[in-house]
């Protein structure tokens, strides 16, 4: 059997190398990298780190509006698809780069196999949730990471080959979270001790892309009682000085940093007190690690994470953020919401027996 692989955008690199690690041995996969981020510390440290192959293919495509970005993807996979001839073309989460791929293989009448199918949002003003929706619609095989997702792509008349195998960024970070906690000297580095600290990761559309919001955002940050460490996605950075925001970074209260490579991320996590985010991943890394989490967004796919009290979504009104704060009970219990770990095994045992054409 042979499988084409599409990634493109860091957490995508962190999922394939859990699943790749199963499939390689007895499968041919060919890995494609759109290129859809392409810094060192955005792309290539990944694959250092996490041991995952080189991209058999990189296609290079840049930054862009989502229709240039998405079109120059299309048509490069594309070509590839023709190349390989590929049994199944596999794509992860929900970014341009999972669409591309899926809407790729599904024109060429390849088998399309969703690694986080079934999560919504249910607004189809976020850029993710068009990428998820129509990438479910054209696969074929369908790994849900909860039973949440399960019931969403019930409700869509999504019955046939659903899988629910967990989280595979659980399996991630079981495989490689005793590594991260000996080898990130991250604390060191910021001279920060453990549990003096938030940590800040921003980047989502939601919270970009109007001036009014990021600095709402900013400025709740800055209300906070302790340092904020604050790894800076370049997309943020690049809107934060397109606003002319960059003075309210200067405060003491921030620590801007690059973005981080994996092990430092989990290490960095691990050891604060509370996150703030608008990532998908860093709600359930965050959740994983047992680490309360605010979620500077109205609305979160992970829904389990907020009803086991682990997680709390800010909305649009950043004033709450002091009082949110104080009032965090931090949960005694943290329930098995993302499977046993074992979520690439099981994808492997679906990819195997399905039969080729
Ligand atoms: C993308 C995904 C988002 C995911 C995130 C993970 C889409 C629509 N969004 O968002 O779902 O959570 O990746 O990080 O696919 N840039 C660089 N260097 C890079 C990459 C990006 O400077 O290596 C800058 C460019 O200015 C670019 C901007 O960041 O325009 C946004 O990058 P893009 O890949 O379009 O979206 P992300 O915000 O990274």
């Amino acid at each position: 059997m042979k499988l084409v692989t599409v990634i493109g955008a860091r957490p995508q690199f962190i999922k394939a190398a859990s699943l790749s690690r199963f499939l390689r041995p007895s499968l041919k996969e060919v890995i494609v990298h759109t290129g859809q981020h392409y810094d060192e510390n955005m792309s290539a440290v990944f694959f250092r780190q996490l041991q995952l192959s080189q991209p058999d293919y990189h296609l290079g495509v840049g930054s862009g509006t989502h229709g240039q970005q998405t079109a120059r993807m299309l048509s490069g996979i594309e070509n590839v698809l023709l190349i390989e001839k590929p049994d199944i073309v596999l794509v992860y989460g929900d970014t341009n780069s999972t669409l591309a791929g899926s809407l790729a293989a599904a024109k060429l009448q390849i088998p399309v196999a969703h690694v986080e199918a079934g999560l919504r949002k249910f607004d189809l003003n976020i850029p993710e949730e068009i990428n998820r929706v129509v990438t479910d619609h054209l696969s074929t095989l369908l790994f849900c990471p909860t039973q949440t997702a399960v019931k969403n792509l019930e409700q869509e008349g999504k019955l046939d080959h659903v899988y629910m195998v967990g989280d595979i960024m659980y399996d991630s970070v079981i495989h490689f979270k005793q590594t991260a906690f000996q080898q990130s000297k991250i604390l060191q580095i910021l001279d920060l001790s453990p549990q003096d600290y938030y940590v800040a990761t921003i980047h989502r559309a939601e919270n970009t892309d109007t001036p009014e919001r990021l600095k709402a955002i900013l400025l709740s940050l800055l209300q906070l009682d302790q340092i904020v460490v604050f790894p800076m996605h370049p997309r943020t950075k690049k809107m934060i000085e397109q606003y002319n925001l960059g003075s309210l970074l200067s405060s003491a209260k921030f620590r801007i940093i690059e973005p981080l490579d994996y092990f430092d991320t989990l290490y960095l996590i691990s050891q604060c007190k509370v996150v703030f985010t608008d990532s998908g991943g860093i709600q359930r890394e965050a959740y994983m690690l047992r680490v309360p989490c605010i979620t500077m967004l109205d609305r979160t796919e992970w829904v389990e994470t907020v009803q086991t009290g682990w997680n709390h979504l800010m909305g649009s009104d950043t004033s709450r953020i002091a009082d949110l704060v104080s009032n965090l009970k931090v949960p005694s219990e943290s329930p098995p919401l993302f499977g046993d770990g074992h979520s690439a095994e099981k994808i492997y045992k679906v990819l195997t027996s399905f039969p080729k054409k």
